[in-house]
């Protein structure tokens, strides 16, 4: 079953070119216009929103901060991220006009089914993005996206992190084309380029060795850091995950920016550091804000390990390892320079013998809350 991967994890990292593909299949056609027909919330209602509101927990919450970015940008409405389990204790301010959207894999996650509940009674119009047809989140939204990353048994998400990463920007556009802030042209070049993705997912999987090799190198390693600016934030926060998870290694992610008020102080002669870097051909100063992150922390005595895209040559010679990832827009990029790090972490709990599919103390739906 396991295709001749040594894990579910490995083979569902392999699965990440048809999980994007088919999320983005059938949901629009050859002049850039989407549909997205599943969607039982009226054109009209999602025209008149005036804020979004994602809940979700984990993986799934990371994939709701990169949505951040591109709905902002894209449909100018303001985007809030928060932890189902945190919105549901406090007092938040929901109400008709506002679409909450979760984020769930499973469908099944007791804190954001409650999260849910209670904006819901709170008069927000709920779509919910899930992998699981017909589970109890969608079946209480009013409107549902599927993601077809197909199932995933590993515990640790990987596949349906970029399928659900795919669904937030399909979403994303959809608001855009209903909203008119965007001309159809626009979306059209962002939906070729997003078809251009699966490709590129298997460009860096025929290259899984050169990071796989890293891992090998670095078994016993006690702690790793990593950080990323903009979309590479959440990028971060999600490679730290997978390597706490499933290779009980601490890890840590952060924005980039956040260095110098105090986890500077962490780098010491050898510490590992992940740094996703932007595209160049991006924001010039987000590019060259990160790379003078690189510097910061390699003068430091940082092992740093870069992820940037192909052709970037300004970070070569402060990166001790330089993983390439093919061009991509910015705003697109996590579904690339995620692959390496959800490979770094799986290859790494693989030579230590651990239960990759099955770490300890976790379950693939956490039904309590
Ligand atoms: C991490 C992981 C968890 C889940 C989280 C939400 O690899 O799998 O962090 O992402 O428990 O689960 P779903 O998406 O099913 O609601």
């Amino acid at each position: 079953e396991k295709g001749g991967f040594a894990s579910f994890m490995e083979k569902e990292i392999f699965d990440q070119p048809a999980a994007v593909a088919d999320t983005l299949l059938g949901r629009s056609d050859a002049y850039g216009h989407l549909t997205l027909d599943e969607l039982r919330i009226s054109p009209e209602e999602l025209a008149s929103v005036t804020k979004i509101v994602v809940l979700a927990c984990g993986t799934s919450a990371y994939a709701g901060s990169v949505a951040k970015y591109a709905i902002e940008n894209w449909c100018r409405i303001p985007v809030e991220v928060e932890l189902s389990h945190e919105f549901r204790y406090r007092d938040p301010i929901v109400d008709s006009n506002t679409l909450v959207v979760s984020i769930s894999q499973s469908g099944e996650t007791m804190d954001t089914l409650m999260a849910v509940r209670y904006a819901k009674e709170q008069g927000a119009k709920i779509l919910s993005i899930c992998n699981t047809n017909g589970s109890t989140i969608p079946r209480e939204s009013d409107a549902v996206l599927y993601t077809h990353a197909g199932p995933e048994i590993a515990v640790a998400s990987t596949k349906a992190f970029l399928a659900q990463i795919t669904a937030t920007y399909l979403l994303g556009l959809y608001l855009a084309q209903l909203r008119g802030n965007l001309f159809t042209g626009q979306i059209k070049d962002i939906l070729a380029d997003l078809g251009k993705i699966p490709a590129k997912i298997q460009e860096i999987l025929d290259r899984a060795e050169e990071i796989k090799s890293l891992a090998r190198s670095m078994q016993d390693t006690e702690s790793v850091l990593f950080l990323g600016r903009h979309v590479g934030y959440p990028v971060a926060m999600e490679g730290a995950l997978k390597l706490k998870e499933i290779a009980y290694i601490h890890a840590e992610g952060f924005a980039a920016g956040e260095l110098k008020h105090g986890p500077i102080a962490l780098i010491d002669e050898g510490k590992p550091v992940f740094v996703v870097v932007p595209s160049p051909r991006g924001r010039d100063s987000l590019h060259s804000k990160v790379v003078s992150n690189i510097q910061e922390v390699r003068a430091r005595g940082a092992k740093t390990l870069v992820i940037a895209e192909n052709g970037d040559e300004a970070v070569r010679e402060f990166a001790e390892f330089l993983f390439y990832v093919p061009e991509t827009p910015t705003l697109l990029m996590p579904l690339l320079a995620t692959v390496p790090l959800q490979l770094f972490a799986c290859e790494l709990a693989t030579v230590k013998g651990l239960d990759v599919d099955q770490p300890r103390n976790l379950a693939k739906s956490v039904t309590v809350e």
